[in-house]
Parts: structure tokens; sequence; C-alpha cells
């Protein structure tokens, strides 16, 4: 018996990686899985979660294409009866300088990621905004959960990723903005910056597998933090991001007013902001902020 039990999960991008891991932890804590990717490894990864004695379906189909998305939160109803948990974790970067990038490679993946976090999260808010109209005022309604992932690009802002990190910086707004609507429903939003060895990142041989010890960079470890978020006790957890990899879980701090100065009623002038800089960064720097991520 697990954390999760008797809760209904998609899992987007699953057929491989960190989102695998994900399905798999979250089937081993109980939960009946939805897999969603684009072609057979989703099937593939669904039929291993079954094997292994989980409640689990494939469901293939693109997180950018609208009416896939419906059909996805639709199939984890139909098959198991409701939906409490999503998780949006599909995606893919083409990295270029922005001097370099072309279109394509901008549009797919803004679009993979932006777009593709929002559809399922749409149509998962309808369900979930149906669920409360038909319980009626003053129910107390099922925890629901929607678990985002961005990264450390869309945190720090990655060179050669202006595609990518700005995506993944859409995300954290968005987690702010599903968290402020979904409250009233009894659904909290929070976000994750994984950082694993997968395919997506294995060509780094900084990820590479140790010969012994803890693999500080298999992806399983961060799904954990993925089950723990969609259980009951982190329904107090709300609009929050953490950096997670290997034996670490980084809080992120939300953003917030570094420093004010005011007019003093008056509208600023341009001379009178050039007298008020040092006031304004208040001793703080003013350059291209250091990158804030945990070493490797
Ligand atoms: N691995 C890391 O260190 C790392 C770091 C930061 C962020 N991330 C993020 O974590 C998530 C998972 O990354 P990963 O490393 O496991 O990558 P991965 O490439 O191993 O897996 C991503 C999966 O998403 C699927 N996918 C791509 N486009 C899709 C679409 N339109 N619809 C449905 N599925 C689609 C792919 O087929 C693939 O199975 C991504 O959002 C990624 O940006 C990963």
């Amino acid at each position: 018996m697990g954390v999760l039990n008797g809760k209904v999960a998609i899992v987007t991008g699953a057929g491989q990686g960190v989102g695998r891991c994900h399905a798999e932890l979250l089937a081993a804590e109980g939960a009946a899985v939805v897999v969603n990717d684009l072609g057979e490894s989703a099937d593939e990864v669904a039929a291993s979660i079954v094997a292994a004695g989980g409640r689990c379906v494939a469901q293939r189909g693109s997180v950018t294409d609208w009416s896939a998305a419906q059909a996805l939160v639709q199939r984890a109803i139909d098959e198991f009866g409701d939906l409490d948990i999503l998780v949006n974790n599909a995606g893919f970067i083409r990295d270029g300088m922005s001097f370099s990038m072309e279109e394509q490679q901008f549009d797919s993946v803004v679009g993979v990621h932006l777009k593709g976090h929002f559809a399922p999260a749409h149509f998962a808010a309808v369900h979930w905004r149906n669920v409360a109209k038909e319980m009626g005022e003053g129910a107390v309604l099922p925890a629901r959960r929607i678990i985002m992932t961005t990264s450390e690009s869309g945190l720090f802002g990655g060179p050669a990723q202006s595609n990518y990190g700005s995506a993944k910086g859409g995300i954290l707004t968005m987690t702010l903005v599903l968290a402020r609507e979904l409250s009233r429903y009894n659904v909290t939003v929070n976000c994750i910056a994984p950082r694993a060895r997968t395919p997506m990142t294995q060509v780094n041989p900084k990820f590479a597998q140790p010969s012994e010890g803890f693999d500080k960079y298999d992806p399983a470890n961060i799904s954990p933090m993925v089950a723990f978020l969609a259980s009951d006790a982190a329904g107090d957890i709300n609009a929050q991001t953490f950096i997670v990899l290997g034996d670490q879980v980084h809080r992120m701090r939300p953003t917030e007013i570094a420093n004010s100065i005011s007019g003093g009623g008056q509208k600023w002038t341009v001379e009178g902001l050039i007298a008020a800089k040092d006031e304004m960064f208040g001793g703080m720097p003013s350059g291209i902020p250091v990158w804030g991520g945990p070493p490797m």
C-alpha cells in the first residue's frame, strides 16, 4: 500500500527518462497511471508497470495537440473514474544561439513546453471545475495536484536556449497563475526543475553513471519528490518550485521585490533616475546575476 492509493494520475512524456520513472513510482505508490508519449514507448512502459502489478494504461498523443490533450484527460476518467494528479513532463530541446536559432527550432520548443504544459492542465481544470459544480457549494472537494516541469535553464537563463529557457521560465509563471486560479477547487500546482541522466542529457559525460557509489544522476532520484508533491501530505504546498537532483531538493525563493525607490509623488525624470541609480540597487550588483543553480 502506498501514499497514492486510490489516486488517478497522468504523466506526460513518460515513455522514457524522468517521466518513465515518475510513472513507475506513482504506480508503485498505488496510483492508477495513464502513461502518455508520442509513440510505442508509452505502450512499453504501461505494459511493464502492469507486469509489475500496477494499474496502468498508455495513451499515445502529442501534448501540443489540443484534442489529444482532451482525449488524454478523458482517458483517465473513462479508464479509472477520475483524475487526481497531472504530471506535466513531456518536452525536448533544440538548442541554438540567438543568432543561429531558426523559426521552427524556436516554435517547436516553445510549443512542446508551454502549450504542452497548458493543454493537459486546461482539460484537467475543466474536469475539476465540473466536479466541483456537481458537488455543490460547501462540499469538501477531492485533493487534486498538478506538477509542472521547469529547468535550471528556465530559472537562470541557459545560453543557447532562448527557446527552451524562456518556455521553461513561462512554466514558472504558469505554475503561479494556475495555482492562484485553481486553489478554490482544492488543486495545488507546484513545479520541479530536475537534473538527471536521460536521453536528453546523456551526451554530457558529467551525467555518466559512476562505477560505484550513489548514482547522483539516476533519473529515479527525481520521482520521490513528485510522489510527495502528489500526496495528501503536501496539501499545504502550493505554487512552489524545487530544483531536484541526486540526494538534493532545493526550494526556490518566490520572486520578490529586491529594492524600491520613489519619486515622492512626482514622475521620475531621466536625470533623476541617473542620480538615484546607486539607491535603486542598494549596494546590490547591477550586472548579469550569477548562475544560481547547485554545482554539478
Ligand atoms: N534530464 C534533465 O536533466 C532535465 C533537466 C531540466 C529539465 N528537464 C525536463 O524534464 C522533462 C523530462 O526530460 P527527460 O530528460 O526525461 O527527457 P527525455 O527526452 O528522456 O524524455 C522526454 C519525453 O517526452 C516525450 N515527448 C516529447 N514531445 C512530446 C509531445 N509533444 N507529446 C508527448 N510526449 C512528448 C518524448 O518522446 C520523451 O519520451 C522535460 O520537460 C525536460 O525539459 C530535464
